[in-house]
């Protein structure tokens, strides 16, 4: 009886891989490196004594994290790596500091909105928490936040301006960077979840008007557009970040892939999907052999110029939720082995923390053209590489996130 069972099995499975399209798709386990990021996220949580005071990066010269207060842009990382491993563990240790870590965020709406990084810093934390337990107050907070960030936008431009400063520093009288697109995520759940309709009206403006703007015509990004504000014309656009301002920066590139992907998530237009696609596809034709960026596709000192892990994990992070959104089988493989081919690659000895540092990834560069961060651990490249690792499990589990 069991063996005609086992044959019926056998035969249907061999129909179905008969008749249907499906595309060859990678398999990786994403388990015992959500084992690893637990545990050195319950480490670093044991070493910490502030909610107020969080990690942000490690020099290969150090061993434990540099940290800083609330208001830096990184402040949300280290919170929404809590709840992620949390989602991964269900450990109650980790919950509290998860709740507690978001608690001490609260404290950024206290002073004037300076910058576009609101959504980062609250949605990749307490948004997390609140898709996790629905907590009233978070989605009240979170409404307010969105409120709060959608003062930035100039409907003459069609954007929100990222950096106020930048205005008299650098005479960018409006400016966006192409990083801004994953704080439009904010607006989207705030639009769907009791706030205005204009915070979704917003969200898809600054994401078309990116679209004509941050992105080059043969798909590459610039990170900062240029706007003025009297009529709004596009000025110029440069690569602040990057190495040149034609350049294609690594993150930058990321952000874009990552921003439209999730703008197609939550629009279903499918120019944004097309944008997505093609922004991955730039990312992956310019990959060097052994598959991970350096910080610039374009700087000339490579093969000698330092890498950029966190640019990995965000492409990745992103090409993996692509792949879920597209149904022709021969696409979702194409982003989904890309990216599962970069986590795999990042989950070497050669990227892999391990015991060498509190963090879960080395090589990572944040600022190069400020000197900073070049070649560190930084804690979004270990927030985007635990997002992709459960994005992957879920994936592998059920088809889809
Ligand atoms: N959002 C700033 C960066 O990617 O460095």
């Amino acid at each position: 009886m069991i063996k005609k069972l086992a044959y019926g099995i056998v035969a249907l499975a061999i129909a179905v891989s008969c008749t249907s399209p499906k595309a060859n798709t990678e398999t990786f386990e994403a388990g015992k490196l959500l084992d690893y990021a637990v545990t050195k996220t319950s480490a670093t949580m044991n070493s910490l004594h502030a909610a107020d005071s969080l990690p942000r990066n490690i020099y290969s010269t150090q061993t434990e994290w540099n940290k800083v207060g609330i208001h830096d842009w990184t402040s949300g990382f280290w919170p929404g790596i809590l709840w992620y491993a949390y989602e991964a563990s269900g450990s109650q240790d980790i919950l509290e500091n998860a709740k507690e870590y978001t608690e001490a965020l609260k404290g950024i709406l206290d002073v004037p909105v300076d910058n576009h990084d609101l959504g980062f810093m609250l949605y990749c934390s307490m948004g997390n928490g609140n898709r996790l337990i629905e907590n009233e107050e978070y989605k009240n907070f979170l409404l307010v936040t969105a409120d709060s960030l959608a003062t930035l936008y100039n409907p003459k431009v069609g954007t929100i301006l990222s950096w106020p400063v930048m205005v008299e520093q650098m005479n960018w009288p409006h400016n966006t960077i192409i990083d801004n697109m994953i704080n439009l995520e904010l607006l989207f759940w705030a639009a769907k979840n009791g706030g205005d309709q204009r915070l979704y009206d917003i969200a898809v403006k600054h994401a078309e008007t990116c679209m004509n703007t941050l992105i080059r015509p043969d798909y590459s990004t610039y990170h900062v557009a240029v706007f003025d504000t009297i009529d709004g014309h596009f000025m110029k656009g440069v690569t602040h970040q990057g190495y040149a301002d034609s350049s294609m920066w690594a993150r930058g590139q990321g952000w874009g892939i990552y921003g439209y992907t999730m703008t197609y998530r939550e629009t279903g237009d499918k120019r944004f999907l097309d944008v997505a696609m093609k922004l991955a596809d730039k990312f992956l034709e310019r990959l060097p052999e052994d598959g991970i960026p350096y910080w610039d596709f374009d700087d000339p000192a490579i093969p000698e110029a330092p890498k950029d892990a966190s640019a990995a994990c965000v492409a990745s992070s992103g090409m993996l939720e692509l792949s879920t959104l597209l149904t022709d089988e021969k696409l979702k493989a194409r982003y989904k082995n890309a990216a599962v081919k970069m986590l795999r690659i990042l989950s070497t000895d050669q990227y892999l923390a391990n015991d060498k540092n509190q963090a879960f990834l080395l090589h990572s560069t944040g600022h190069h053209p400020n000197g900073s961060e070049i070649d560190a651990s930084i804690i979004y490249a270990d927030y985007y590489y635990l997002e992709a690792l459960l994005r992957l499990k879920k994936i592998n589990e059920n088809g889809t996130l």
